[in-house]
């Protein structure tokens, strides 16, 4: 991170009035198309472009609120770095959740599949992740207050989560490796193939700079991919973005019930 980080970040808290809201131990991130789930829940809504230094968000699916509800942290939208933003641009968020005393993040996404056991529209657990994206958040001095030099991320996506989760839902849901690349471009068949055999399941473009900053700053992650079309060379149609929000459309109840389960299984926990 640049040397201006923490001051960013404390311009960034002073400007969320803190003391008016009940500020949850539990937040979320919506992905890709999947920020319907805003609605299901009651709250103050406060867009990034009142949060001061908070970069504007450019892709379509990607709302850039945050939702305060009695027991939930919503943010719905997220920086990535294909839009051109540094990485310090897209760890802001997870900096403030920290600030603001967040103890567990449920981050979520929506990827390609590139175990071929998957199907559009499927729900998969992270269970690990590969970065590609050939950098890494926390590059820079290190600043003591935030977290270890060398941060281990031997349990980035928390098995005692994952397993919450899985009873939670009621249902086998399976689990992965999620790579994550730059984007914008979607991958190559080749280069899926390279994923495959290095020990990816799942492929896209965000969350792991985000898992990387919750991971040194002590909060633990739980990863939950919505496969929204096989990937590259999988099947002969071409990749598109319509066809990423025509899936996240498709499956957004289900989505939200699956959410909604989790998250109450989680809360509980904390209580
Ligand atoms: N590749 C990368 N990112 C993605 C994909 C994909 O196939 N689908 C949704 N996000």
């Amino acid at each position: 991170m640049k040397d201006n980080f923490a001051g960013r970040l404390n311009t960034a808290f002073n400007s969320i009035p803190a003391d008016e809201l009940k500020i949850p131990s539990v937040a979320i991130i919506l992905g890709s198309g999947l920020g319907s789930y805003v609605s299901a829940v009651e709250g103050t809504v406060l867009p990034f472009d009142r949060i001061k230094g908070f970069p504007k968000t450019t892709v379509e699916g990607h709302k850039g609120v945050y939702k305060f509800g009695r027991d939930i942290l919503i943010q719905a939208g997220r920086f990535h770095f294909y839009e051109g933003y540094g990485l310090d641009d897209v760890v802001l968020p997870v900096f403030l959740m920290w600030k603001l005393g967040i103890k567990t993040l449920v981050i979520t996404n929506a990827s390609g599949g590139v175990n071929e056991s998957y199907g559009a529209g499927e729900f998969i657990l992270i269970k690990d992740h590969i970065n590609l994206i050939g950098t890494n958040p926390l590059i820079g001095s290190n600043n003591k207050e935030f977290g270890v030099r060398f941060p281990d991320m031997t349990q980035a996506y928390s098995k005692h989560l994952r397993e919450a989760a899985r009873e939670a839902s009621g249902s086998e849901l399976k689990e992965g490796v999620y790579a994550a690349l730059t984007g914008p471009s979607y991958e190559t068949p080749a280069e899926i193939r390279m994923l495959r055999v290095i020990g990816a399941d799942m492929v896209g473009m965000s969350t792991v700079p985000e898992v990387i900053a919750a991971n040194y700053l002590g909060i633990e992650v739980l990863g939950i991919s919505c496969v929204t079309n096989m990937a590259a060379g999988i099947l002969d149609t071409p990749l598109s973005h319509e066809e990423v929000m025509e899936t996240t459309k498709r499956v957004e109840k289900d989505f939200s019930a699956l959410i909604e389960k989790i998250l109450f299984r989680l809360l509980k926990e904390n209580d």
